[in-house]
């Protein structure tokens, strides 16, 4: 969460800065700011504002001062409220440094006693601030940078990324990089630097991911030197880019920076008409479904290569285990019956935030699969380096090809699902169903449980929920939109039930609607309700019901139902074609067409995700960025 932002070269920064801190603003909008220093007076000059980053882009626009150095924030708070005063970027006692930063700095509290004894004054709650002061004390001492920066990413612990720039340097800039990501754009006499790449695609295709404790002082003039005096770096740029920049690890070694090729486009991020991202992300699920679909029905033997396994290795796989947290741990779930029930490979699924902290049991011939939209969340990106630490073989399936989590498992998988903007996860979900369905038959058949045959019926399958996803959501639109949303915005909280693979889809629905309409949801197994939670039935706490295709989890739904019914209890069921019973028993009613019954949730998961879309709208909430949230969870 946050994100940083830097430009330093021949142009002026805040245009850039700004545009960079749109594209990023999903990893958190509670406040923003720029910095930069003004090349008339070598001063640095610093706007920032509370709210989402429109109010900073108005605050801008007040303010002429741009300079060629120039940095810039969106903040997702951890240490103290989304205040203006606790906005980045933070400044040491004299406003001669100016830092923005994403991550903890663990032992922020016993810097900060250290450097107030040493008369440091501090105007902020937050743990950034205290890099701006540990910078201000050790660079009098070393008059450099390199050995000043030395001595101070030695003193910080935790992760993080940040970028600083300094009066007494005007015309450097310093990016550092513990665990939180940061990379850096290699253009034309100029260099971007954020955390993710997206901020300068277009801008450049040559990107430098920094390496793990490393850091990188970015200058503002190119090099004009002859071919035999360049460095590495520069001849392996092309005359369109030129890079100043020197990397060093944490240590104070000269590295040599890995320039890749960026594969990442800034485009297909129009509303194209919707009223919300999350509206247009629900809407592209069909299709993103389908591509998914087609690039594995097209990856042949590639995927071995892409999983970093072979095929004897995935044929003779004993478990399997995944991990992910939110949504992408609902689609885990989820998958565990694809893995379990097609593919006959036990399979056991983890929250990355626990996982961690509990005892590890190295068995042999074991796939961690870590499941990630964004592919940064910090939780589960710690858990596959704990697990690479082990030797174990780990995979990556997320969304986007340049995440750090694709860099840093063995092998990885990808979505197809383009990018997601808005904060609830839609169309990832989906495709990493996909992704996991088509895979569980993938290695149904390596293990010669089903023939190429039933592989391509279950693409088939895909495709055909995929239809259903998207002509259930037209069915009910307009009943929807005219007078379900109306009503069940009345309720302040309300029940899921599922049971087998609906239940997992139960949690998948109460998180939807509760992030974005803030209505209190909550997910249980159908069979627990008897157990407790049936004392919450009543008038006012509506039941969100997921059926099954399965004839006996059917059976026992409508058990189920029944009990809900008896308390006098009301019940929106999301039914299939045909189920009388609980058709019956039900007070609101979707009918959906029948799919693969491993598949009824994929073919439920647009009209779940359009009624909770449109509550939230009735109440009037904030869809795309609802409150406290962000779009990536880059702290643990
Ligand atoms: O990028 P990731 O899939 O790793 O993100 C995990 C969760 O933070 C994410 O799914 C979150 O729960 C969504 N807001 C749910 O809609």
């Amino acid at each position: 969460m946050c994100s940083v932002v830097g430009y330093v070269g021949k142009n002026q920064s805040k245009a850039f800065v700004l545009e960079g801190l749109t594209r990023l603003e999903y990893r958190g909008y509670d406040s923003a700011g720029f910095a930069c220093i003004s090349p008339e007076s070598n001063r640095l000059a610093c706007v920032k504002s509370q709210g989402q980053l429109q109010n900073l882009l108005a605050k801008c626009k007040q303010m002429p001062v741009d300079g060629h150095l120039g940095i810039g924030h969106t903040r997702w708070s951890t240490h103290g409220a989304a205040t203006e005063a606790n906005a980045h970027p933070h400044f040491d006692c004299q406003k001669s440094i100016s830092v923005v930063h994403n991550g903890i700095i663990e032992n922020h509290h016993e810097l900060r006693e250290a450097l107030k004894k040493a008369g440091h004054i501090f105007v902020s709650d937050t743990d950034t601030e205290v890099i701006a002061h540990s910078l201000e004390a050790v660079l009098p001492i070393h008059k450099r940078i390199k050995p000043a920066m030395v001595e101070l990413v030695n003193k910080l612990e935790g992760a993080y990324a940040f970028v600083a720039i300094m009066q007494s340097f005007p015309d450097q800039m310093i990016a550092v990089r513990k665990r939180s990501p940061l990379c850096i754009g290699i253009g034309r006499d100029e260099l971007f630097v954020a955390s993710d790449p997206l901020a300068f695609a277009g801008r450049t295709k040559k990107v430098i991911y920094v390496p793990d404790e490393a850091f990188v002082i970015m200058k503002a003039a190119p090099r004009h030197v002859s071919d035999s005096q360049k460095s590495p770096l520069e001849l392996a740029l092309s005359s369109s880019e030129t890079a100043n920049l020197e990397l060093y690890s944490f240590s104070g070694t000269l590295l040599k920076p890995d320039i890749q090729e960026l594969d990442v486009d800034w485009t297909d991020t129009e509303k194209r008409g919707h009223e919300h991202f999350m509206l247009k992300e629900i809407y592209e699920q069909k299709g993103a479904i389908a591509s998914t679909v087609k690039y594995y029905q097209q990856l042949g033997n590639n995927l071995y290569k892409q999983m970093e396994l072979s095929k004897e290795q995935l044929k003779d796989l004993k478990s399997i285990k995944m991990v992910g947290c939110g949504t992408s741990w609902h689609a885990a779930r989820i998958a565990q019956f694809f893995f379990e029930e097609i593919a006959k490979v036990p399979t056991s699924i983890h929250l990355a935030s626990e996982f961690r902290y509990m005892p590890f049991f190295n068995y042999e011939n074991s796939l961690y699969i870590a499941i990630s939209q964004s592919g940064e969340t910090a939780d589960t990106l710690e858990v596959v380096r704990m697990i690479n630490d082990k030797e174990c073989t780990t995979v990556a399936l997320t969304n986007v090809p340049s995440s750090t989590m694709v860099r840093e498992a063995n092998g990885f998988l990808l979505t197809h699902a383009g990018p997601e903007i808005a904060v609830a996860s839609t169309k990832a979900f989906s495709t990493q169903v996909t992704v996991l369905f088509w895979l569980a038959h993938r290695i149904a058949l390596d293990k010669g449980l089903i023939t190429m045959r039933q592989l391509q019926v279950a693409e088939e399958d895909l495709l055909i929920a995929a239809e259903v996803l998207e002509n259930t959501i037209d069915t009910y639109r307009k009943e929807i939109s005219a007078t379900l949303a109306k009503k069940y915005a009345q309720f302040n909280r309300a029940i899921f039930l599922g049971r087998h693979i609906s239940y997992p889809f139960a949690l998948e629905a109460a998180l939807k609607l509760k992030e974005i309409s803030y209505i209190f949801a909550q997910g249980y197994p159908a069979g627990e309700l008897k157990h407790g939670p049936i004392a919450l039935v009543d008038s006012l706490t509506p039941v969100f019901l997921f059926s099954s295709l399965d004839p006996m989890i059917y059976q026992k739904l409508v058990a189920n139902a029944q009990e809900v019914k008896a308390r006098k209890g009301h019940i929106i069921a999301f039914a299939f074609e045909g189920q009388k019973e609980l058709i019956s028993l039900a007070d609101c009613v979707f009918m959906i067409p029948k799919v693969h019954p491993l598949l009824g949730p994929l073919a439920m998961t647009g009209l779940m995700q359009f009624l909770s879309y449109a509550i939230a709208k009735e109440l009037g909430c904030a869809i795309d960025k609802p409150r406290n949230l962000a779009k990536s969870v880059t702290v643990e």
